[in-house]
């Protein structure tokens, strides 16, 4: 027998890998940017060889919902997702995306596209091929899959989005869906629950989508209403699904508002329901808080809030909306008035709505992380090793190989990300070597900013994008389609 070389040898790690399916003990050989071999290889030689004695080997995770269109320009080495061991995001979601902006960029940008980047200054990609053409010129050291925002198209095609986007509106957004599914984009996001598309009807969503079967492709939301009617816009949920013939995402899946609470058994029980007939998906992040841009109405909701970032007075990013009412003098409204544009983290869940949730066999795992914020939810650090450590390890909701599936092959397969999320012979080396006993958020509500503990090395298509707790400025990521 010859003796096999490779580019890669891990040896002698525990493998979790990806499917659920328990731990073994294996070598994992990579060539190029695929792993070549897995088992017994002891008499394999290679270019390079890590030791993973004591370590575990699982696919990289795949973060199910971001808002790092942005980020993967402006900081292409990523380091608040690959310090975590993510090695794919999907991008675009709640509406907002950072193509197409064909025409003059709005000034001041019109909130919530504005979480991606207030100033304006990267909202400069004409057409959805123009953004991914520089993601692959110039690319991040995550893979990335994008949706086009709803939002961002009825921001580029209405002079008034406060109404419902008329027969020519609807026929230049869906154009708009088209070019850029043809260019790679996964799907459509909606941000039903946010101003500039909350006028959008149902029929409006299902015709601007139609496109969306034929090329594969998913609807991903953020729900017309995650409190008092979450029920009904489930129901809204499924009927586009049925009507478009596709998959659905239902985006960070909550339940707000204190007498919402433990309403999550209706809405598991109601999305397990119609799993049987379509295809539903969803996605939750480890938190009882949320947060998005500062709106005066959810303010109102919230026994505590706290500024992420503000422009109005930037020196109270971190602080309480009480401490800052406390210094400034004034009611809420002229407080938040002055604080606009910006930011806000919402208390507004119920804990154990969150673990049910979570816990829920078919719920994936997705950051929902705001990377533009200057005091940031810790979702956006601390989401990935929060679930294996706190919510893994510590309160027992899963076991681990079951949170890994949670965060490789079932998101892999539910966005259609082929040969992603699986360690096998074949698939993609994207692949995180990490401590399963000592893995845990490295960032918090208090300290929102600082990588994970734990995490040992982060591969991305073969390629070491963190390593001896650093980036390591490799960037390898692709830009994923189906
Ligand atoms: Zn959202
Ligand atoms: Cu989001």
């Amino acid at each position: 027998m010859t003796t096999r070389h490779f580019d890669v040898l891990i040896r002698g790690a525990q493998v979790v890998d990806g499917t659920g399916s328990p731990a073994f003990d294996a070598d994992v050989a990579i060539v190029g940017d695929r792993i070549a071999a897995v088992g017994d290889l002891a008499e394999a030689t290679a270019d390079r060889i890590i030791d993973a004695r004591g370590l575990t080997l699982t696919p990289g995770f795949i973060d199910a919902h971001t808002h790092d269109d942005r980020l993967m320009l402006s900081d292409p080495e990523m380091t608040p997702k690959v310090s975590q061991g993510v090695t794919t995001i999907v991008g675009g979601n709640c509406g907002i995306s950072l193509a197409p902006m064909p025409g003059a960029v709005p000034n001041p940008m019109t909130p919530p596209l504005d979480l991606l980047d207030d100033t304006g200054r990267w909202f400069k990609f004409a057409t959805f091929a123009d953004y991914l053409n520089r993601l692959r010129a110039e690319p991040a050291a995550t893979n990335c899959a994008m949706l086009v925002g709803h939002t961002t198209l009825r921001v580029i095609t209405m002079a008034d989005v406060k109404r419902a986007a008329t027969s020519d509106e609807i026929a230049a957004m869906r154009r708009h869906v088209e070019e850029a599914l043809a260019a790679g984009a996964i799907g459509v996001s909606t941000g039903l629950a946010y101003p500039p598309a909350i006028s959008a009807p149902t029929q409006e969503v299902i015709d601007v989508c139609r496109p969306l079967a034929e090329h594969g492709a998913l609807y991903c939301t953020h729900m017309r209403d995650e409190g008092d009617r979450v029920a009904d816009s489930l129901e809204e949920t499924f009927l586009i699904g049925r009507e478009l013939g596709v998959a659905v995402v239902i985006s960070h899946h909550k339940v707000i508002g204190e007498k919402n609470y433990g309403r999550s058994v209706e809405t598991l029980d109601l999305i397990r329901k119609a799993m049987q007939h379509q295809r539903v998906c969803l996605d939750c992040y480890p938190y009882a808080a949320s947060s998005t841009i500062l709106a005066l109405h959810l303010a109102r909701t919230c026994k505590r809030v706290t500024i992420t970032w503000s422009r109005g007075m930037p020196q109270y990013a971190g602080a309480d909306l009480a401490e800052v009412m406390a210094r400034e003098g004034g009611t809420m409204e002229e407080v938040v008035a002055r604080l606009l544009p910006a930011g806000a983290i919402y208390y507004r869940m119920d804990e154990p709505d969150v673990r049910r949730i979570l816990a829920f066999d078919d719920t994936m795992i997705g950051s929902d992380g705001l990377p533009h914020d200057e005091k940031p939810h810790p979702r956006l650090w601390a989401t990935f090793p929060r679930v294996l450590g706190h919510y893994g390890r510590g309160l027992g909701l899963f076991t681990f190989e079951r949170a890994i599936h949670k965060m490789t092959g079932l998101t892999a397969r539910n966005f259609g990300l082929t040969d992603r999320g699986e360690i096998r012979e074949g698939a993609f080396a994207d692949l995180v070597l990490l401590n399963r006993d000592t893995v845990a958020e490295g960032a918090d509500y208090a300290h929102p900013i600082g990588p994970a503990i734990g995490i040992d090395t982060v591969l991305v298509n073969g390629r070491a994008v963190w390593m001896d707790g650093a980036v390591t400025g490799e960037r390898p990521g692709l830009v994923l389609s189906h």
